[in-house]
């Protein structure tokens, strides 16, 4: 197959395109770099710098680049913190980006699409293991936007017949097994990267946000999804759209949850390393307990996660931390 790829340089997109390429797909590549990085994109993988909210941008992309079986999007912002301190930023990139590149698309034919979406479209949740079928009421921002990304997407196949899967994905976490690429964000606000970092010696501490939850440790409780597994969910919903499967949309989690202070006692034990914690209150916003059930797709898109213990999500964490302390920077 031939995929177009938007937002290939950043951590989850760098992982699905080094996937599909070891699976003998073509890839294009279309990042503005904004927070993707250059050196993640496959040296195999076409690349086009561009912006989603320029129309002329994709639009050349798809005049340039014919035979595009599917588009899989990532290009967005995705740090629930800054959403709430500047939501129009997340109504720009991630509502009025998808809006230009559905334009595109309808223009070009090409009628099919996954793309990100995220637990936070739940907000905090009635019960789990939560299912898709359950009510969303995101409780940031750019759960929000990702919410109306999906009822974007579900209008716009009833005008012009333009198929979507759309994947609520838990903690992505982890990296790939060669080391070679990794999470690399900055700010970094997520757990895993923050305790690594905390182990090489690039932080003095993690912080926990919040010991008093109604949880086993008081700690919260995420379902930790890693990103080679959650690439290959990718590969299976283009496949699946492709096979002319319906319009839908699947979480992908393990539907197994681990404390923070779990998650802080494996990176001990895989690092080999003391990892100073300080004990924080709660951040706002957080969810005590966040569990998917993905059950809807191992049967419907037949995914099976090879990379489920905490144990190998760490480990090929580690490999990438230990070896790019600085992430992507000289
Ligand atoms: N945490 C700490 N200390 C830190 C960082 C995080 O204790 O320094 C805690 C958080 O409070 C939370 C857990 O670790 O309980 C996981 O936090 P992350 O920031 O790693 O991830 P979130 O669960 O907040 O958010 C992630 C993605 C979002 C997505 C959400 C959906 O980053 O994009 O999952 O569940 F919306």
């Amino acid at each position: 197959m031939k995929i177009l790829v938007l937002g290939g340089a950043g951590y989850i997109g760098s992982h699905t395109v080094y996937r599909l390429i070891e699976q003998g797909h073509s890839v294009v590549v279309f990042d503005n770099l904004e927070t993707g990085h250059i050196e993640a994109v496959h040296p195999d993988a076409k690349f086009y710098k561009g912006d989603l909210r320029n129309r002329e941008d994709i639009d050349n992309v798809l005049d340039n680049e014919k035979d595009i079986d599917a588009v899989i999007h990532f290009a967005a912002n995705s740090l629930v913190g800054e959403s709430m301190t500047n939501p129009l930023k997340y109504y720009d990139n991630n509502l009025n980006g998808t809006k230009v590149l559905l334009q595109s698309l309808v223009a070009h034919n090409i009628d099919k699409v996954v793309f990100s979406s995220t637990a936070a479209t739940y907000g905090e949740p009635e019960r789990t293991p939560i299912l898709e079928t359950d009510p969303t009421n995101p409780t940031n921002c750019y759960g929000e936007t990702k919410k109306s990304m999906e009822r974007m997407f579900y209008w716009v196949e009833k005008a012009h017949n333009l198929h979507y899967v759309s994947l609520r994905y838990f903690n992505a976490c982890g990296a790939h097994i060669s080391g070679e690429i990794g999470e690399a964000h900055s700010p970094e606000t997520h757990l895993i990267p923050i305790i690594l970092q905390t182990a090489t010696g690039k932080r003095d501490h993690i912080s926990i946000f919040g010991t008093d939850y109604n949880t086993k440790d008081g700690t919260c409780v995420r379902d930790y999804i890693h990103v080679t597994d959650l690439a290959q969910a990718h590969i299976l919903a283009v496949q699946y759209l492709v096979n002319g499967g319906k319009s839908d949309i699947f979480n992908l989690g393990n539907g197994v949850g681990f404390t923070v202070k779990e998650v802080i006692e494996k990176a001990k034990e895989v690092t080999g390393k003391d990892i100073k914690v300080v004990e924080e209150g709660r951040r706002a916003g957080d969810p005590a307990v966040l569990i998917a059930s993905s059950d809807k797709a191992k049967k419907v898109l037949g995914w099976c996660p090879e990379y489920d213990s905490l144990d190998t999500i760490i480990s090929t964490a580690w490999k990438w931390h230990s070896t790019h302390p600085n992430g992507y920077s000289k």
